[in-house]
C-alpha cells in the first residue's frame, strides 16, 4: 500500500508514514475534550485486568490511549502502578496530560505512532525487556468517530479527512486527496483489502466516473450517497442484526489506508515483543478480521521476514524449499497463549457497549522459545 501512496504526487514524500519524526502540537480545544472522553466506553475491561494481572509498582503501556478508560483501571488496580500512554491523536494526548494530573508521577503521556513509540521511550530511558504488560485496544475511539469533524463516520456530515493523527503532519494525504489522486486499480484494491468490500469495483468506478463529471467527493455525506447510487440493491446488516450503510466498509478501508493502519500495527506487534520483559503479559483487541489475523500471526510465529503472510498457509509456494532450521526460525514464536481461543464480550456487555460488538481479545504471555 506505501507504493499506491507514492503513485499520489502531492504525496510522494511519505516518510513520516513509516519512519520516526516527533511533533508535539497538541490540540486547542480543551472543552470539546472533556464532553467526548465521556462517550468512549472501554471494551472488555475487566477481561483485559484479569489477563494483564496488574501488581504493585508494576509497569505497562496502553499503546492506544484513546479516551484513557482502560488506562483509568489499570490505574486504580494496583498501587504505583507506572503507565506509559501512547495515542498519535492530538485529542487523545490532551486527555492524557489530564491524566497524568490526577496520577502524579504514574502517568506517562506520549504522543505519538506505534512506530514513533522506540524513540519516544528512549527519551524516558526504557529498555527493552523491561515492561510488565502492553495493551493494544485497535481501531478508532468514540472521539474519532463522534465529531462529525474528523470525518470517520458516514452517519455525520464533515470532510473528509480520517487523520487520527489530526493536525500533526499537515501533508499527510486526507481520506478526500487519497479519492482525488488515485487510480482505479489501486482504489479497487483498497476497498477489497481493507473493508473486504464485494462490490469494490462498482464503487472504484463510480469514484472515478464522479471525477470526470466534476463532482467532488470532499465530504462524508457525498461518498455515502456515491456508495449507496451503486450499492441499491443489497441490504447490509450488522452482527446485531441492524441496517448499516452501504459505505461502511469503503469508510473503514480509506480509514485503514489513510492511517497506514496495518504497517503500523504489525510493527507494533514487533515493538510489543521486544520491550516485554519474558513473563511480561500482552493483551490485543481488535475489531476486524484483518487486524485479528495480523495479530494472530505473530502470536503463532507466522510471519515471514517481518512481513504479514497475506495468504492462507495452503496457498503458499510449495515449491519453496526450507530445511528444518530455517522452518524453526521463520516460525518460532516468543509467545505463549494464554487462551486457547479469542474472547469475545458478553451478550450483556454488548447490549450496553455495542461498539464493542466485534471485539475480539487475544492474549500471550511472552516466554523465549527454545531454538532462540
Ligand atoms: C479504540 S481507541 C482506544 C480506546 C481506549 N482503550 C479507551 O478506553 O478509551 C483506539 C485509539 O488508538 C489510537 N491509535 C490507533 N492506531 C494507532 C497507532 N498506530 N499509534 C498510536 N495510536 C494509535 C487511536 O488514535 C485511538 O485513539
Amino acid at each position: 500500500m506505501t507504493a499506491i501512496l507514492r503513485k499520489i504526487p502531492k504525496f510522494k514524500n511519505i516518510c513520516h508514514y513509516i519512519h520516526f519524526g516527533i511533533l508535539t502540537r497538541t490540540f486547542s480545544q480543551k472543552e470539546v475534550v472533556k464532553k467526548e472522553e465521556l462517550l468512549h466506553i472501554p471494551v472488555m475491561v475487566n477481561e483485559v485486568l484479569e489477563c494483564l494481572q496488574p501488581e504493585a509498582g508494576q509497569t505497562f503501556i496502553d499503546m492506544t490511549f484513546g479516551a484513557g478508560g482502560h488506562s483509568q483501571r489499570i490505574l486504580e488496580s494496583a498501587p504505583d502502578i507506572k503507565l506509559f500512554v501512547l495515542d498519535r491523536d492530538p485529542v487523545s494526548y490532551s486527555i492524557a496530560r489530564r491524566l497524568a494530573d490526577r496520577f502524579p508521577g504514574q502517568v506517562e503521556p506520549l504522543l505519538g505512532r506505534f512506530s514513533e513509540l522506540p524513540v519516544l521511550l528512549k527519551s524516558h530511558g526504557i529498555r527493552h525487556s523491561s515492561i510488565d504488560g502492553i495493551l493494544f485496544d485497535l481501531g478508532c475511539s468514540s472521539m474519532q468517530f463522534d465529531v462529525a469533524e474528523r470525518g470517520f463516520s458516514v452517519s455525520k456530515d464533515g470532510p473528509l479527512d480520517m487523520r487520527m493523527d489530526g493536525g500533526r503532519f499537515p501533508e499527510e494525504p486526507t481520506a478526500a486527496d487519497v479519492l482525488a489522486k488515485v487510480d482505479e486499480v489501486d482504489l479497487v484494491k483498497i476497498l477489497r483489502v481493507y473493508g473486504e468490500e464485494k462490490q469494490a469495483k462498482k464503487i472504484a468506478r463510480a469514484v472515478m466516473e464522479a471525477r470526470y463529471t466534476f463532482k467532488k467527493l470532499e465530504t462524508t455525506s457525498e461518498l455515502g450517497d456515491l456508495v449507496a447510487s451503486v450499492c441499491v440493491d443489497e441490504e447490509r446488516l450488522d452482527k446485531l442484526q441492524r441496517r448499516v450503510h452501504s459505505a461502511t466498509k469503503t469508510f473503514q478501508a480509506l480509514r485503514i489506508f489513510v492511517n497506514n493502519e496495518v504497517n503500523e500495527l504489525n510493527y507494533g506487534m514487533i515493538v510489543a515483543e521486544k520491550y516485554l520483559k519474558v513473563g511480561g503479559k500482552l493483551v490485543t483487541l481488535t475489531f476486524h478480521s484483518l487486524e485479528d489475523r495480523i495479530v494472530k500471526r505473530h502470536l503463532l510465529g507466522n510471519v515471514i521476514d517481518n512481513a504479514i503472510n497475506p495468504l492462507p498457509l495452503k496457498y503458499t509456494n510449495v515449491s519453496l524449499w526450507y530445511d528444518r532450521n530455517e522452518v524453526d526460525s521463520l516460525l518460532h514464536s516468543n509467545w505463549k497463549l494464554i487462551h486457547k481461543h479469542v474472547l469475545t464480550p458478553s451478550v450483556e456487555e454488548i447490549s450496553t457497549n455495542p461498539r464493542g460488538r466485534s471485539a475480539k481479545l487475544r492474549a500471550a504471555t511472552k516466554v523465549i522459545h527454545p531454538n532462540v
